[in-house]
């Protein structure tokens, strides 16, 4: 049985864009260190937001923080060099595109970064099991990736436990993480489901308190 400790990972996708270093000061005011960064292309999904330009600045800024970054392109290979050179701390990166993804984790540990594989809503949770030896976390999306402020998938529970089941029988410890639509009101239920790295935009920027208390940090 795993028991990684809980975090929390604040999306800056729910910060306010014209000050993204003031979104990582608010969660660092908050006793976090992870920073989840969402990075979407315009093609794997239909909305475009940060590069590596703007991981390398909040670095810089705040270098004591884990940046989790999560990768939405059609084609995260081409990227990998260019995030961890930015200062990215775990890349995660989606099982559904057409691309080498056994490369891909390869060039990521190579680059002495965690990895992660993420399950967008609607995928199989089966598809992750090839993978699940080799990454640092697996991140169940609870909404279709391309934006903040969507409703949670209720779905997704049944991923997150299927997943913990997975990572028990393959007596693996790999973190599992959830993205999209958590709140005070849900974080609980996603939490007994095996989740044990919490992703929130829209919710932890309204009340960040709130959600905290609702998952007991
Ligand atoms: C979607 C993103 C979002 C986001 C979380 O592609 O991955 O899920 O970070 O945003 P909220 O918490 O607003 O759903
Ligand atoms: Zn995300």
């Amino acid at each position: 049985m795993v028991s990684n400790s809980l975090k929390l990972a604040p999306s800056i996708l729910g910060g306010d864009h014209s000050m993204l270093a003031e979104a990582v000061r608010l969660i660092k005011a908050e006793g976090l260190t992870w920073v989840h960064v969402d990075v979407m292309d315009g093609h794997f999904v239909p909305n475009v937001s940060f590069g590596p330009g703007v991981v390398a600045a909040l670095k810089k800024r705040y270098p004591d923080m884990f940046y989790d970054v999560h990768l939405m392109l059609d084609n995260p290979n081409l990227y990998i060099k260019a995030f961890a050179d930015a200062g990215a701390d775990l890349i995660s990166i989606h099982v559904e595109p057409e691309y080498p993804v056994w490369e891909t984790l390869d060039e990521i540990h190579l680059a002495g970064k965690k990895s992660g594989i993420v399950l967008n809503a609607g995928t199989p949770v089966g598809d992750l099991a090839p993978y699940l030896p080799k990454v640092d976390l697996a991140l169940v999306m609870s909404v279709r990736a391309g934006f903040g402020g969507q409703a949670f998938n209720a779905s997704a529970l049944k991923s997150l436990s299927a997943l913990k089941s997975m990572r028990d029988e393959m007596k693996l410890s790999f973190r599992i993480e959830v993205d999209g639509g958590i709140n005070a009101e849900n974080v609980g239920a996603a939490i007994e489901a095996g989740a044990d790295t919490i992703v929130a935009g829209t919710s932890f920027f309204r009340s960040p308190k709130e959600l905290k208390s609702a998952m007991g940090i």
